[in-house]
């Protein structure tokens, strides 16, 4: 752990607000462009989520197209298999995006991720997309975290 990292967790664990920026992996993101993923808390990497408790997950990102709508999916990949992760709110245009979304413009979404308590207390990959009226991805990140109880 480094020295910023270290400060970042004494930060977070003294019960501060702490929104790290997370690394990610892009899956895809067709008809927009990620500039950042912030998840609260989070203070080392991977995430570890606590069962029963909410996360919050901020995706900073652009648009390159117009939509009326905006959906989130998103998956828990176990050993690279699609497991559905149900998120309390799929629209995106209730998550913190004003929608009609516009080209060019650039946008928080802001969801909860909670973390039931009997899911099991494993590594996974979480997946988020955010689709557009198409059904095209504004934005698909890929990021680890790990479940403890
Ligand atoms: C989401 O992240 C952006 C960029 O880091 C920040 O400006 C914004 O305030 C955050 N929103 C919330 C609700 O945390």
């Amino acid at each position: 752990m480094d020295v910023r990292t270290g400060f970042i967790a004494l930060f977070c664990l003294i019960g501060l607000t702490c929104a790290e920026p997370v690394k990610y992996v892009d899956c895809g993101s067709a008809t927009g462009k990620v500039a950042t993923v912030n998840i609260s808390p989070c203070p080392v990497q991977p995430c570890k989520l606590r069962k029963g408790e909410s996360y919050s997950v901020n995706v900073t990102f652009s648009s390159a197209v117009e939509s009326k709508t905006s959906t989130a999916l998103v998956h828990g990949l176990i050993a690279g298999i699609p497991v559905p992760f149900p998120i309390p709110i799929e629209d995106g245009c209730k998550s913190g995006i004003q929608c009609p979304i516009q080209k060019q413009q650039k946008y928080n979404y802001v969801n909860a991720l909670p973390v039931k308590t009997q899911y099991p207390a494993i590594k996974l990959v979480v997946e988020w997309e955010l689709r557009d009226d198409d059904q095209k991805d504004l934005f698909c990140i890929r990021f680890p975290v790990q479940i403890v109880s």
